[in-house]
């Protein structure tokens, strides 16, 4: 009776702090972003929405048994796990056929090339988990006496599984004899709180510095792609070194499609995109291929290589996806299949990655709150980006000529339409561009084509405001 007592006053302080958090939300809107850290971690968005920023999985686990509660933990444990480490055995890809682990070591550890020393890997963008690293390397970081420049403390970094998004396979010997990635490698950065690419880990968040073609292209053996897409090995290396940083062309192993209208290579790759605030979005991807478990599973077992199970009748299509047809992407059946049973746990997991509220002074909070009036009114984006989505609840889909843009990548999609864009978190990937192919260069471009496109009369200050307000989300 006691106990029970004592336990259930912590959950009904915690209910009132909420509710009062609440209220708080509701009342002072605007204001309310830039002061939620001083909430107990539940922070207001301008349209006076709440998002919980703190509750961990550990909050969650009320001393009361309640199995919904219990999986939903379990799920995102796991989740989290398979996100950040689970290579779905595509090593056999990365490294057994690419051999990109050969690249890493260099001729003098019997690979080839330079290697990649930690100065190189954090020049194309791949970033290093604090988290993991051993004390004593903390401490020679910290103190400068790292060596950057060398192969031998890559080596020590992938042994120390602190690379982001990558796993070293090593023998007996600690040679590293094959390499996986992860969905950490493009959908993950860092806090950059140690050094610059070197800190804590931020699931969900797009990795713009992460130049994908380069270190694809640093593999010494692309038979695999080139035979994949009937093209020369020069020919597949020019493109990859095209593609830039934060670009990926993941349906150039669908339809072969390596060059963009204009003829260029990154406008046809897609910047990665956010993948947290996903949760009550309807389709996934720039051009709502599927829902999020849906390109999940297409990425694991396409992109990635990794070995699993999927079917998608659409790619057996051969006038749109010749190369997926030809390949039989429509049905891969791998054993063992070390996919499926992980998408359950993956998929909640995405879903539960929450944006991130913008830092405080990020934007101007009283022109937002004029953005938000703009926003739903006269400049009529909420038609669309219907808040506190950002997307349409239900069919979130439109042709190009609904935006003002060519279909060229619409057209490479089962749906040949763009999916609306859900805005929460755009603060986080100010780095590339704004749209699937980052042709606006900012926030303030955005603006002045959906000014133009859709004849909006919006006057300079409207704009401006409205810019602010997509800061705050
Ligand atoms: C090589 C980089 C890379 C890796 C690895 C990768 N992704 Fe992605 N991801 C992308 C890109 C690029 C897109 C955008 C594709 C598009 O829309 O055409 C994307 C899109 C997504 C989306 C859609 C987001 C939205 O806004 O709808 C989800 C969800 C996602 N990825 C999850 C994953 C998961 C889970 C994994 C691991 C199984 C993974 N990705 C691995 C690059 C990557
Ligand atoms: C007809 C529906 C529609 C309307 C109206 C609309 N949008 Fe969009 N928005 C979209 C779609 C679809 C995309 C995705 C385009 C792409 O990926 O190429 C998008 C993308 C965006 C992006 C880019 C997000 C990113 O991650 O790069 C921003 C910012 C944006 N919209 C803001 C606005 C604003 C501000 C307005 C009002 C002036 C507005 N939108 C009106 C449908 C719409």
């Amino acid at each position: 009776m006691t106990s029970k007592l004592r336990s259930s006053i912590p959950l009904l302080t915690l209910a009132l702090v909420a509710s009062v958090a609440l209220l708080h939300c509701s009342d002072d809107t605007p204001a309310g972003r830039a002061s939620a850290s001083e909430r107990g971690g539940v922070s207001c968005d301008v349209d006076g929405s709440a998002r919980a920023e703190t509750s961990t999985a550990a909050d969650a686990a009320a001393p009361v048994a309640d199995p919904i509660a219990q999986y939903a933990t379990q799920l995102i444990d796991e989740g989290r796990k398979t996100f950040r480490h689970d290579t779905f055995g595509d090593e056999a890809f990365w490294g057994d056929t690419l051999k990109l682990h050969r690249a890493i070591n260099g001729t003098a550890k019997g690979g080839v090339g330079a290697g990649v020393s930690p100065k190189t890997a954090l020049g194309v963008g791949l970033k290093v988990d604090s988290d993991a690293l051993p004390a004593s390397v903390i401490d020679l970081l910290k103190q400068g006496k790292v060596d950057l420049d060398s192969v031998e403390t890559t080596l020590t970094l992938l042994q120390a599984n602190a690379v982001v998004g990558l796993t070293g396979v090593f023998d007996a010997k600690k040679t590293l004899v094959s390499m996986g990635i992860q969905c950490s490698l493009c959908h993950s950065t860092v806090d950059d709180s140690l050094a610059p690419g070197i800190g804590r880990r931020l699931d969900g968040w797009a990795n713009r510095d992460l130049d994908i073609g380069k270190i694809i292209e640093l593999s010494p053996d692309l038979s695999a792609v080139t035979s994949l897409l009937g093209v020369a090995d020069a020919t597949v290396r020019t493109v990859l070194k095209g593609w830039g940083p934060g670009h990926f062309n993941a349906q150039l192993f669908l339809d072969g499609k390596a060059l963009g209208p204009d003829g260029g290579a990154a406008e046809a790759a897609a910047l990665i995109p956010p993948a947290f605030g996903l949760a009550g979005v309807n389709l996934a991807t720039y051009t709502g291929f599927g829902s999020t478990t849906y390109w999940n599973a297409f990425v694991a077992n396409l992109e990635m290589h990794g070995k699993g199970t999927f079917v998608d009748a659409r790619l057996a299509d051969a006038s749109q996806f010749p190369v997926a047809a030809a390949a039989g992407f429509a049905n891969v059946r791998s054993v063992p299949d070390l996919i499926t049973s992980k998408l359950p746990a993956l998929q909640v997991y995405q879903l539960a990655i929450p944006a991130p509220a913008p830092p405080m002074g990020s934007f101007d909070v009283t022109a937002a709150a004029r953005g938000k009036t703009a926003f739903e009114g006269p400049a009529r984006c909420a038609s669309c980006h219907v808040a506190p989505l950002f997307t349409e609840p239900g069919w979130n889909m439109h042709s190009g000529m609904e935006i003002g843009i060519d279909t060229f990548q619409s057209d490479r999609s089962p749906e040949k339409r763009y999916r609306t864009a859900p805005l929460r978190g755009l603060w986080t990937h100010q780095k590339g561009g704004f749209y699937h192919d980052g042709r606006f260069a900012t926030l303030a471009d955005v603006l002045n084509h959906y000014d133009r496109t859709l004849s909006l009369g919006l006057t300079d200050a409207q704009k401006k405001d409205v810019v602010e307000y997509l800061k705050s989300l």
